[in-house]
C-alpha cells in the first residue's frame, strides 16, 4: 500500500497558514533578538515571551515531554538542543532555533540557523549549502510529484557542498499535528514515498553536517542530537502547502 499524506481542508489550510504565518514572525523576532553574550536559557525565555506575544502557545514544550519552548542547537548540536544557563552564546557560535506555535487548532513549525560573524568559508558553506539544498526541496513541492523528488533535490545539492545529510531525523507532514504523515527524508535511495496532492503540508528541514552524517543524542537529557565528529551542524526548514500550482511556501520571511 502506497504511503498517503494527510491532505487538509480548506478550513484547516486557512488556520495552517495563519499559523505558520505567526511561527515565521517569531522565528524572525528571536532571531533579531538572539546577541552573543546571552545564554541559550535567556533566548528560550524570550522566545517563550514571543511566542505568547501571538496567543498561541508552543507547539514543543511538552512534545513528548521536550522541556524548553524552542530547540536551540549550537554548532555540533544538530537539533533538540535545550536552552541552558550555563551555555553562553558565543560571537563565534552557529546557533541553530526551530520554533514551533500552536495557535487556534493549527501549528506552525520553522527553523534556521543564525551567526553573528563574518563565518568561515567551511561555515559559509554549511549555512548556505543548507539553506540552497531546502530552496531546492521546495522547488519539488509540487502537485504530481512524489516525496523522493523533494528528497532528491535535497540530497544533490547537500552533496554539491560536501555536506554530511542526517538520516536520522527527517521532514514530515504538518499542520494540526506537528508530525503528520508522510516523513520527508532528506536523502534518497529508500523508494518514491507520497504523491503530491493540493491540501498536503510538509516540512522540509535538512540537516547537514560539515563532516560525517553521524549523530548521537545526548545520554543525560535524552534530547540533544550532536554531530559524532562534533563538527557544526545546520538547520533550515520551511513549511510548504502542495498547491494546483506553484508551492506557497507559509513561513516565509514577510516583506515589509
Ligand atoms: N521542530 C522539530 C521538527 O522540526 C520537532 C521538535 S520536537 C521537540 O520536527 F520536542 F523537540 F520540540
Ligand atoms: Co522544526
Ligand atoms: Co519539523
Amino acid at each position: 500500500m502506497a504511503v498517503r499524506g494527510v491532505i487538509h481542508t480548506a478550513d484547516e489550510i486557512n488556520r495552517i497558514r495563519r499559523a505558520a504565518a505567526v511561527t515565521a514572525e517569531v522565528r524572525e523576532q528571536i532571531a533579531a533578538l538572539a546577541k552573543p553574550g546571552m545564554t541559550t536559557f535567556d533566548l528560550d525565555q524570550l522566545a517563550g515571551e514571543c511566542i505568547r506575544a501571538t496567543g498561541g502557545k508552543s507547539a514543543f514544550l511538552g512534545y513528548c515531554g521536550y522541556p524548553g519552548n524552542i530547540c536551540i542547537s549550537v554548532n555540533e548540536e544538530v537539533v533538540h538542543g535545550i536552552g541552558s544557563p550555563d551555555r553562553i552564546i558565543l560571537e563565534s557560535d552557529i546557533v541553530s532555533i526551530d520554533v514551533g506555535v500552536c495557535i487556534d487548532g493549527a501549528i506552525g513549525d520553522t527553523a534556521r540557523t543564525l551567526y553573528f560573524q563574518e563565518p568561515s568559508a567551511d561555515i559559509k558553506r554549511l549555512l548556505e549549502g543548507t539553506h540552497e539544498s531546502l530552496l531546492a526541496g521546495l522547488a519539488q513541492a509540487r502537485k504530481g510529484n512524489y516525496i523522493c523528488d523533494i528528497s532528491k533535490a535535497v540530497e544533490t545539492v547537500a552533496l554539491r557542498h560536501r555536506l554530511g545529510v542526517v538520516r536520522e531525523y527527517v521532514g514530515h507532514g504538518c499542520g494540526i499535528k506537528l508530525h503528520e504523515p508522510p516523513e520527508v527524508p532528506n536523502y534518497s535511495g529508500w523508494g518514491k514515498g507520497a504523491k503530491l496532492e493540493p491540501g498536503m503540508v510538509l516540512c522540509i528541514e535538512p540537516m547537514l553536517n560539515l563532516g560525517t552524517a553521524k549523530v548521537t543524542t545526548d545520554r543525560h537529557d535524552g534530547w540533544t542530537v550532536r554531530t559524532r565528529d562534533g563538527k557544526p551542524s545546520a538547520h533550515f526548514e520551511h513549511m510548504v502547502l502542495i498547491t494546483e500550482n506553484e508551492p506557497e511556501i507559509l513561513t516565509w520571511p514577510k516583506m515589509m
